[in-house]
């Protein structure tokens, strides 16, 4: 190991890519977050070449279970480690299956004066064709390239490098799960080189404060015959947003259309994404609930937009009352 090459921080979390399973041929029945990570870096002697890695196990969860706790701890890891004057970059290990919010989550949070690189597994370590040890290869040389600097968090998986705001999961369990559906890939990682093809968009715009206390906001979807209940019953548990996944181009069925028109009313703020996967969804205009508008997530898929409408909420609570100002701090986030 030379002291000439950059010092790389892994910062663990668990996920599939510390997964473990008693049969190699499984990808589906495996325990997760079961490897500790000085394991996962010593199974890829080519880090080696590559960076002093530095490993610190921050957590050893399942994503589905994450918490707004874990994520303020990573948050604080992240900002610990980029203020050393010798780290030159952050990798971190987290599941898949809530990987695109974590993402977000610091994308919106963190300045990044170094890079800050997610990456992950959709097989256990001990699987067959194991995908996590190339994954974490490519993701520690993309926090080591000079060129990933001011480009936010970014998402290294299967060879590809994603903006963390536009990433997500577009499959169950193939190892080319994570797509970018409206900007596609900033680059690739073949072989050892790193190539970006793309600038991210919105990365400059000011970041947000990670919140002491975190707003109730929620996720409802918009379907045949929807009920009213469960929105009532969320704005009477105080509820502080809502994010709508609507059909199509933002449609909302006019029976949670008229619920969430009440919760508007009572300063609650409504925010549509859509359901489709993909697409922007159209501005809101007359003519308008009563109070306010439902206002569009961009681009956003509705769990990129709850993390979006959690940190607006938790800075300023009134912005339920002023869907204009919200409307457009979701057109520049
Ligand atoms: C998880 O998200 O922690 C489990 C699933 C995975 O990483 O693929």
């Amino acid at each position: 190991m030379s002291a000439l090459l950059p010092r790389i921080v892994v910062l663990a979390t668990g996920g599939t890519i510390a997964g473990s399973s008693a049969n190699p041929a499984s990808s589906a029945h495996y325990q997760a977050a079961t490897v500790p990570v000085s394991q996962l870096v010593q199974a890829v002697p080519a880090l080696g070449d590559v960076a002093r890695i530095e490993a610190e196990q921050v957590a050893q969860v399942d994503s589905k279970d994450m918490m707004f706790g874990l994520w303020q701890t990573l948050a604080a890891r992240v900002g610990f480690w980029a203020e050393q004057p010798d780290v030159a970059g952050i990798v971190i290990t987290h599941g898949t299956d809530t990987l695109e919010e974590t993402a977000m989550f610091l994308h919106l949070t963190q300045a990044c004066p170094v890079p800050v690189v997610m990456t992950a597994a959709m097989r256990p370590s001990t699987s067959l064709s194991a995908d996590g040890p190339l994954n974490m290869l490519d993701a520690v040389r993309v926090a080591a390239c000079r060129e990933a600097v001011g480009k936010g968090v970014l998402v290294v998986l299967n060879q590809q490098i994603h903006a963390a705001r536009d990433v997500t999961k577009g499959h169950t369990s193939a190892v080319d799960a994570f797509v970018s559906p409206m900007a596609g890939p900033l680059g690739f990682v073949q072989d050892g080189y790193v190539r970006f093809a793309h600038a991210p968009s919105r990365v400059t715009v000011p970041r947000l404060a990670v919140p002491g206390d975190w707003p109730l906001v929620e996720v409802v979807a918009s379907y045949a015959q929807p009920g009213r209940v469960a929105i009532d019953a969320m704005v009477a548990a105080g509820v502080k947003g809502f994010v709508v996944a609507a059909a199509g181009n933002g449609s909302v069925h006019e029976t949670l259309a008229a619920a969430l028109g009440d919760a508007l009313a009572h300063g609650v703020a409504v925010v549509r994404s859509s359901r489709t996967g993909a697409g922007h969804v159209a501005i809101p205009v007359p003519p308008r609930p009563a109070g306010g508008v439902f206002v569009s997530a961009a681009d956003l898929n509705p769990y990129k937009a709850r993390v979006l409408l959690l940190l607006l909420l938790a800075a300023d609570p009134a912005l339920g009352r002023d869907s204009a100002r919200l409307q457009d701090l979701f057109s520049q986030y």
